[in-house]
């Protein structure tokens, strides 16, 4: 199917680098959260809000059982890899490369976008994120780990990430 899934928890740049990654190789981009919204017609929030996580996750989960997509680069929400066997699934669908980040710097980046995030809107400070991110590293990253390859994206600039990610797709082909 040569589609390239984008994993990782919640503010690592999935969509951002997915998107220039696509562009690059001229392949279809695809953002699972941004999918789901227009399907559901409401933002992530709302879903949270109205349905609860559960339900989210199972449209995340139907979702990829219906994907057709070919050529795609796909970026997924935070959770997708890590529920309803969902990470194999994606592995028969296509590559699957771990984008990984360190607490501190995600903290960082998400804490003006955290009203957003409905699993991390109630954060107090920065260091209370901090510690949120870090309790989900610790659920999730068995599931992060088992992706095709893992790349270390903390400090470096889209377009370093995107020629990495490149040459990484060489090797997985
Ligand atoms: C989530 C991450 C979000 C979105 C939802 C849940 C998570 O996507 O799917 O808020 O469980 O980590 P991003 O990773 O694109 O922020």
């Amino acid at each position: 199917m040569n589609n390239i899934f984008l994993v990782g928890l919640m503010g690592v740049g999935k969509s951002t680098i997915g998107e220039e990654l696509a562009a690059n190789l001229g392949l279809k981009f695809m953002d699972t959260d941004a999918e789901i919204e227009r399907m559901q017609k409401m933002s992530i929030q709302e879903i949270f809000q109205l349905y609860g996580e559960s339900r989210f996750r199972e449209m995340e989960h139907e979702f990829l059982l219906k994907l057709e997509a070919e050529n795609s680069v796909i970026s997924t929400g935070g959770g997708m890899a890590c529920f309803h066997n969902n990470l194999p699934l994606m592995k028969e669908l296509g590559s699957v490369v771990y984008l990984m980040m360190d607490n501190e710097t995600l903290a960082k980046r998400l804490w003006v976008k955290r009203k957003s995030r409905p699993l991390i809107s109630h954060s107090k400070s920065i260091e209370d994120l901090v510690r949120i991110l870090a309790e989900q590293r610790e659920k999730r990253e068995v599931y992060y780990l088992g992706s095709d390859h893992v790349l270390d994206v903390s400090n470096k600039a889209s377009c370093e990430i995107v020629s990495e990610l490149k040459l990484l797709i060489k090797k997985l082909n």
